[in-house]
């Protein structure tokens, strides 16, 4: 007999039909779970690192193949100096503790974002997990740091608009798929589950092109208090829905 709290820790039993391939999570509300505590917002940051490993074991549980994770957006570079240079600090600090257990764990780690003002030592912490793991095939955990939807957007514009320039491709050639190669990370699948934690019902500019058709899931709970049964149970909410992808 297993003991309850056990039994708990089991992913529900869903058809592999029903599970989502690739969810996009929008971890927020460490600010506010640390000012409920009378803490500096750092505190609640550092708290978040629990659930977000939390939430890729429950992941591979569950049987999802792809997670990304918002950790810093193109927009985070409004917050004051002293958040700022916390938050790089913290996401390379993470990056370094936590590559060895994903390595392990058989999770590829890859960054997604763009270098311009990204520190150096963040951008090198990212690509040796990257390195490290790259032949891990059972998730694949997108870093996104220094992420922002529409950056990616007018990114590839730029660099497609040179390929036209240099008459590598002809503009009546350009359509969603050849553009899709353009993004920062080519290879990512669409997203089927999009989850926010907080209760706040936005994207705030996270992977708008790839959630174009992703059932959105807003959760109202603190990241920090975000575990593997809060994606579980977002995961159960997503198979009750009915996906149409614009048909009748
Ligand atoms: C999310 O938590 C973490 C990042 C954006 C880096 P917040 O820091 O946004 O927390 P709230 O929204 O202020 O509670
Ligand atoms: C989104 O959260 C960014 C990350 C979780 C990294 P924010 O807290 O920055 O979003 P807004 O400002 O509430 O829209
Ligand atoms: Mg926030």
């Amino acid at each position: 007999m297993k003991k309850p709290s056990e039994k708990k820790m089991l992913p529900p039993r869903l058809p592999k039909s029903a599970i989502p391939h690739h969810v996009a999570l929008v971890m927020d509300g460490n600010g506010r779970w640390a000012k409920q505590r009378g803490l500096p917002r750092t505190k609640g940051h550092e708290a978040g690192e629990a659930a977000l490993f939390d939430v890729v074991e429950g992941a591979l549980l569950i049987g999802v193949k792809e997670l990304s994770a918002y950790a810093f957006s193109t927009e985070n570079w409004r917050r004051s100096p002293d958040e700022v240079k916390f938050l790089m600090g913290f996401n390379r600090e993470v990056i370094r503790r936590r590559r060895d257990q994903m390595n392990e764990m058989g999770v590829r780690i890859r960054w997604v974002g763009r270098p311009q003002k990204l520190w150096k030592s963040v951008m090198n912490e990212l690509l040796e997990a990257e390195e490290l793991t790259k032949r891990n095939k059972k998730l694949t955990l997108n870093m996104c740091v220094n992420y922002g939807g529409r950056a990616e957007i007018a990114d590839a514009a730029a660099l497609l608009a040179q390929d036209v320039a240099k008459k590598r491709i002809k503009p009546d050639q350009i359509n969603e798929k050849l553009f899709s190669k353009y993004l920062d990370e080519p290879t990512m699948s669409d997203v089927d589950l999009f989850l926010r934690s907080s209760g706040e019902q936005r994207t705030s500019n996270f992977l708008l092109w790839q959630s174009a058709y992703a059932e959105m899931v807003f959760m109202d709970v603190l990241w920090p208090d975000v575990t593997r049964e809060t994606l579980w149970k977002a995961i159960e909410i997503y198979a009750g829905r009915e996906r149409r992808f614009g048909k009748a």
